[in-house]
């Protein structure tokens, strides 16, 4: 079903393509039971962060709790380091997919995984984990008082010497700040695991506290409707997400640069609860 969105809620070329689809474009929130889908294939290959995580989950053995697990895309590669993984996700869509995921998957894998449906900012499960798990810079996905909330859900639910691993964004200074703040928006071509073809739009303004990405197919007939999926996203960066941690009783021990993207890192942090 197509959410509450407008051409107006997409800002820059994205939102002036939507604009001339008219009534062909056919908005969806990029978790929805459509966008899921859409999202899924974009990145289900997507090794991003992949090595970089299970390398520090390797250090630390114990059960490992899986925070916007989404559909599985770092789920399956902690599954496979013979973990048991809980697998915290808000979108049903996701869960579904996930689902359909380990239903193909080994039982050895599936019989560990235990997905949840539960929002990562308010949460009780009763137990604790030697891990927790946050990835692909998903604690963007909440406000303030969304974040505080995960903070206090994970001191609730860290073991003693446990540790919390999430990413988030590290803005890179441009080497020509002129340049970079002509050009707001990326437009960054994708195929899909099932071989669709996709345009992913990425607005994100010089200094602005938001983005917004927007995946359209690549190619767009003259009639028809046009699946566009959409979501706007905090810039949560480093130093702000660091001084946070610290004010809910969490240290930053390290931090561990993933490579780049347009006009930022993302980077790898390994959290502990203040002694
Ligand atoms: C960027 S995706 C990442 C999914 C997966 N970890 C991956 O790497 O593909 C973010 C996920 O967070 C989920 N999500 C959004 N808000 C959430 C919340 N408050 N609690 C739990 N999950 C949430 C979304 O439905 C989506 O599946």
């Amino acid at each position: 079903m197509a959410v509450a969105l407008t051409p107006l809620s997409i800002p820059g070329r994205a939102g002036q393509l939507v604009s001339q689809l008219g009534d062909r474009a056919e908005l969806h929130d990029v978790y929805d039971e459509t966008g899921s889908r859409v999202y899924h294939d974009v990145s289900v290959r997507d090794t991003h962060e992949v090595r970089e995580l299970v390398a520090l989950v390797r250090r630390i053995p114990g059960a490992v709790l899986e925070l916007a697990a989404g559909s599985g895309r770092l789920t399956m590669p902690l599954l496979a380091l013979g973990r048991e993984v809980t697998a915290v996700e808000l979108s049903a869509a996701m869960l579904e997919l996930l689902s359909e995921r380990l239903a193909e998957a080994p039982e050895r894998l599936r019989e560990r995984c235990v997905p949840v449906q539960a929002d990562m900012s308010s949460f009780a499960l009763g137990r604790r984990f030697e891990v927790i798990v946050l990835g692909t810079t998903s604690i963007s996905l909440l406000d303030e008082e969304g974040r505080a909330g995960l903070y206090a859900a994970v001191r609730e639910h860290l073991a003693p010497g446990g540790r919390f691993l999430l990413s988030t964004v590290d803005i890179v200074t441009p080497d020509d700040p002129e340049a970079a703040e002509a050009v707001p928006e990326a437009v960054i071509a994708a195929v899909g695991a099932g071989g669709r073809a996709y345009r992913m739009h990425d607005y994100w303004p010089a200094g602005a506290d938001t983005r917004t990405v927007t995946i359209f197919p690549a190619e767009i007939g003259d009639e028809g409707p046009v699946t566009v999926c959409t979501t706007t996203v905090g810039v949560l960066p480093v130093d702000q997400l660091g001084a946070e941690l610290g004010r809910a009783g969490l240290t930053v021990l390290s931090g561990h640069p993933l490579p780049g993207a347009w006009r930022y890192r993302d980077v790898l942090l390994e959290v502990g609860v203040t002694a």
